[in-house]
């Protein structure tokens, strides 16, 4: 009789039951190697593959919609741009995470909340793309302002499903948007409420078992209490790039178009400080395209320099309203 798919199955899940039956005896040296040899055949990851996407997605109790997201990544690491110190934390947060076992066995655990602070479009959400990408495992993605219901009171029951799915299994957890729980503190008549469902939050978080990597990311850090950013192993800051890294960031995003030879990237970098790598990315992609709208062969300097103009003058008009406002 020959070894088919459904006999595949079988195994798989005789598998999985015998590791999770090693792990609760607490032999989890062993139920991860296991784990380990299990995934690495391709048949078996292809059903983990399946298992996953066999979980039933949490919904809002009151509306329905669904509180996370599964997504799947193919980024290399070198496709984050970012400063060598910043780029190392992330790059140690990987490496801590590969060596959970080892670490474990001296009583070390691996970085698991991690906090992501800066800027918008500095990198923050790609960076736990990326990581999800490099480490092979799947991103759970959520939008932490839409699980915050209308209703306060439905808000716990959501985290709790939320914090139910994640542990059943191994994920990249991107708790974006976070900023929510800092922003509406001020807002005096749901300070109460909100109060209540940060302390929800942070207790699930505290108790969080599961072996995953759980991120969240925030452009208003400053608004974060201390007894938010205690429960965090690392909090990692995304700067503005430097000029440095701005050409690195042109000379990426530049390099499906052909280039004029008077182009000075150099100088393209001088001229964009300020703006952030999302900000270059669409300079870089609108430059493009007025190249092909105008059916010409090569990307000019002014192509680029009109883009930069444009942005930098976006950027001011910005800072302008919000000193208006205050
Ligand atoms: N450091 C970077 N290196 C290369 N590309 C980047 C970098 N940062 C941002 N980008 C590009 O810009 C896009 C938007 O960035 P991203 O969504 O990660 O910003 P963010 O920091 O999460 O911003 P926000 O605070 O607004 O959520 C990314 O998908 C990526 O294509
Ligand atoms: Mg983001």
């Amino acid at each position: 009789m020959s070894f088919n798919s459904k006999d595949n199955e079988a195994f798989v899940q005789a598998a999985r039951e015998y590791i999770e039956r090693e792990r609760r005896k607490k032999h989890t040296i062993v139920a991860k190697e296991l784990e380990k040899a299990l995934y690495q055949t391709t048949s078996a990851s292809e059903s983990r593959r399946r298992f996953r996407q066999s979980l039933p997605i949490p919904r809002d109790t009151e509306k329905g919609f669904p509180l996370l997201e599964i997504q799947y990544f193919e980024h290399d690491l070198d496709s984050l741009i970012l400063s060598q110190e910043t780029k190392a934390r992330l790059e140690r947060i990987i490496r801590e995470f590969k060596d959970a076992d080892i670490l474990a066995t001296y009583n070390l655990a691996y970085k698991k909340k991690v906090l992501l602070c800066g800027k918008p479009g500095t990198g923050k959400t790609f960076s736990a793309q990326i990581i999800s990408s490099v480490l092979n495992i799947p991103l759970v993605y959520i939008r932490f302002d839409a699980i915050i219901s209308s209703y306060l009171g439905e808000t716990a029951g959501n985290l709790r499903k939320v914090f139910d799915f994640i542990e059943n299994d191994t994920w990249i957890v991107l708790f974006d948007e976070f900023d929510i729980i800092a922003k509406n503190r001020d807002d005096s008549h749901e300070h109460g409420e909100i109060k209540r469902v940060v302390n929800n939050f942070l207790q699930m978080l505290d108790n969080f078992k599961g072996d995953s990597i759980l991120f969240a990311a925030t452009n208003h850090q400053n608004m974060l209490d201390s007894a938010i950013w205690r429960r965090f192993d690392a909090v990692i800051d995304y700067e503005l790039p430097d000029e440095a890294t701005r050409k690195h960031l042109f000379e990426r995003y530049l390099r499906p178009i052909r280039r004029d030879q008077k182009i000075d990237i150099s100088k393209a970098a001088k001229d964009s400080q300020g703006l952030s790598p999302a900000d270059i990315k669409m300079i870089a992609a609108e430059a493009m395209k007025t190249v092909i709208i105008d059916s010409r062969n090569t990307l000019s300097m002014n192509d680029l320099e009109t883009e930069i103009k444009q942005f930098v003058r976006r950027e001011k008009v910005k800072h302008h309203r919000l000193e208006d406002n205050e």
